[in-house]
């Protein structure tokens, strides 16, 4: 495809994540890469403290302690991950330096943290006043429950491709609320959360994700539309490889958005409710995804 035809660049987001995608929408526009792109997009959600679930202001383990798990993946298939880190906001950002600066994938825990600092990151306390009186009020009954829709406003997964034609993304949350201590989603798992292939295409998931490390639901997306299938049927798939498997999908969210290298898009998820962003040609819509439950 030539790149007159595919309109790029577009840019992708989870959820009705408007200002971010707009952002990232901007930058591509600029003529910047599509990996700088998304990381500069999610950043707006890892500093926005109203946002429970992503970065500063996200909702704290059982202990109280907040821990964000971040990846970035590139078009030439290279990759970046942290893992539980605490006091530093922009996890994508540092996902992207252990890419660049080490000769490792993945950062955990205190390890990811000092990296930070020795890359100049400044340490931030990303419990905010509101966060940790919302986890003092579940302390008061501490039962486990995740909502469909509502705690799972998570992640933001974002993908773009660039004026060049080359897709890259980024994935940055802070997890289930109230999770326990060391818990780790797919969202900094490579293939589970993102993964981007640039000769196809590209995935983000949200929602449950230990559902979505099970069935490694990006690869599996981009592998479905190297054989052949649209960016729709992949995430329709993909979905129903859980649903088929899991006789407890009432009870827990999972969506996923894809891309091809023709700049198609698709989108399915198990529950009413998740909507995507699309910027493309200047236009930042909030699009309705469909669902595997009618009912
Ligand atoms: N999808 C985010 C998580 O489960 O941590």
């Amino acid at each position: 495809m030539a790149l007159n035809d595919l309109k790029a660049p577009i840019a992708i987001c989870t959820w009705g994540f408007v200002a971010a995608n707009a952002k990232a929408g901007e930058e591509l526009s600029k003529g910047i890469k599509a990996l700088d792109a998304a990381i500069a997009g999610v950043s707006v959600e890892e500093d926005n403290i109203k946002n429970t679930t992503v970065g500063k202001g996200g909702a704290p383990d059982r202990e109280g302690n907040v821990t964000l798990d971040a990846c970035v993946m590139d078009s030439n298939g290279d990759c970046g991950s942290v893992v539980c880190v605490e006091n530093i906001t922009n996890v994508a950002a540092l996902a992207k330096r252990v890419m660049t600066e080490t000769p490792h994938v993945m950062l955990a825990g205190s390890g990811a943290e000092e990296f930070a600092y020795s890359q100049g990151f400044e340490s931030d306390n990303l419990l905010t006043d509101s966060s940790k009186k919302a986890w003092e009020e579940w302390l008061k009954s501490p039962e486990y429950k995740p909502l469909i829709n509502i705690e799972n406003h998570d992640t933001i997964g974002m993908l773009c491709i660039d004026k060049d034609g080359d897709i890259a993304g980024a994935c940055t949350t802070s997890g289930l609320s109230y999770k326990m201590k060391g818990r780790v989603g797919d969202s900094p798992i490579i293939g589970s959360g993102l993964f981007i292939d640039n000769d196809i295409g590209g995935a983000v998931g949200t929602g449950m994700g230990e559902e979505i490390m099970k069935t490694v639901g990006s690869f599996l997306i981009v592998e479905l539309m190297r054989n052949g299938m649209s960016p729709q049927q992949a995430c329709e798939e993909a979905v129903q490889r859980i649903t088929r498997k899991n006789d407890h999908f009432n009870d827990f969210q999972i969506a996923y958005i894809a891309i091809n290298k023709s700049g198609d898009v698709g989108s399915y998820c198990i529950h009413k409710g998740f909507t995507y962003m699309k910027y493309q040609n200047g236009k930042n819509e909030n699009i309705h995804s469909d669902h595997y439950v009618k009912s």
